[in-house]
């Protein structure tokens, strides 16, 4: 697909994020629907296009650790400690906010979301903008999220503004699901969201000082069904039941990737739009074991196969 929307041109898309506009960013979780965190008119549109309740924050994202000062309040150890070892990369801290930040972005709560993504498109875009960039993930509201320029486009190419917005094409994001989110203002610290960095690893950065969300993630307004296809997911353990559900279920394929959770992140959300283009009824997901990406992998899955609000 080609698309005047679609470009690799950082200054065309720092120009437009200057004027305004929101720029599609690819990060190595999924591709973020981003504005000049300072401009609320532009932040505004972020929340129209998505379709999203006003009330769900949005993380700002920033070129490093150095900009923290400008969007937090204060520090908590936890965060500084998270911030040190993982940025640039697949963690969100939650911090009190500073004064100033607008409410389109913490939608009125008295903290902030802070990421610093590790992608070199998009961290150079943030060196040439200098400030924070407010970005959700650039799918429509409650639908999968996009790790190609191709997904974005075909989610929201006809919202955007040729004129204006852009689509900066980073290529296929390398981790596949959005970031961990700690908050680092309750005590002890809290997983918000499994993501791209494994709980694990965050628990023995904290030295072992963190509480765990169980069941589905807290964030996003705690809402059940979540990264949704149109099709019908099913949840197994393992392929073996897989298999025996495929031979019964007309119109069914199996998501499957053993061990390999690296590759199960990666393809997760292509299967699942995959799913839809090929017009399934019904996907059946082997769940991954519950280690490391597993956890999040797992959490996507299980959002996408709760019941579907009408
Ligand atoms: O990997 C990611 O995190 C991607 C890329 C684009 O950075 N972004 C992303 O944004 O997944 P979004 O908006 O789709 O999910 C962010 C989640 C939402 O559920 C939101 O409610 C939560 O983070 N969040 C943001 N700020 C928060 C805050 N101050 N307190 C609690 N939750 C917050
Ligand atoms: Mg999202």
């Amino acid at each position: 697909m080609t698309s005047p929307l679609v470009s690799t041109d950082l200054d065309r898309a720092a120009d437009s994020l200057r004027r305004g506009g929101v720029v599609a960013i690819p990060t190595e979780t999924v591709y973020g629907l981003a504005a000049d965190a300072r401009n609320a008119a532009a932040v505004q549109r972020i929340f129209a296009i998505k379709g999203r309740p006003a009330d769900h924050p949005l993380i700002v994202h920033l070129a490093s650790a150095e900009q923290i000062v400008d969007w937090a309040a204060s520090v908590p150890e936890s965060a500084a400690v998270l911030v040190a070892a993982a940025w640039p990369g697949p963690l969100t801290v939650i911090v009190p906010r500073a004064d100033g930040v607008l409410d389109e972005v913490t939608g009125g709560h008295d903290t902030v979301g802070l990421r610093a993504p590790a992608h070199p498109m998009t961290l150079e875009l943030l060196e040439r903008v200098g400030g924070g960039l407010a970005a959700p993930s650039a799918n429509r509201f409650g639908s999968v999220s996009p790790t190609t320029a191709d997904h974005v486009l075909h989610d929201l190419g006809a919202l955007l503004d040729p004129s204006l917005d852009l689509i900066l094409d980073g290529g296929a994001c390398p981790i596949g699901v959005e970031s961990t989110i700690v908050d680092c203002v309750a005590t002890p610290p809290q997983i918000l969201r499994a993501g791209g960095i494994a709980i694990e690893d965050v628990r023995r950065l904290l030295d072992g000082d963190l509480t765990d969300a169980d069941g589905p993630s807290r964030a996003s307004g705690m809402l059940a069904s979540h990264y949704a296809p149109h099709c019908h997911v099913v949840l197994v353990d393992d392929a073996a039941r897989a298999s025996a559900l495929r031979a019964t279920t007309p119109g069914s394929d199996i998501l499957d990737f053993g061990d390999d959770l690296v590759a199960y992140a990666h393809e997760l959300y292509a299967r699942l739009r995959d799913a839809d283009d090929r017009h399934l009824d019904t996907l059946i997901a082997v769940l991954p074991p519950p280690a490391g990406l597993g956890h999040a992998i797992r959490d996507r899955l299980t959002k996408a196969a709760a019941p579907r609000p009408r």
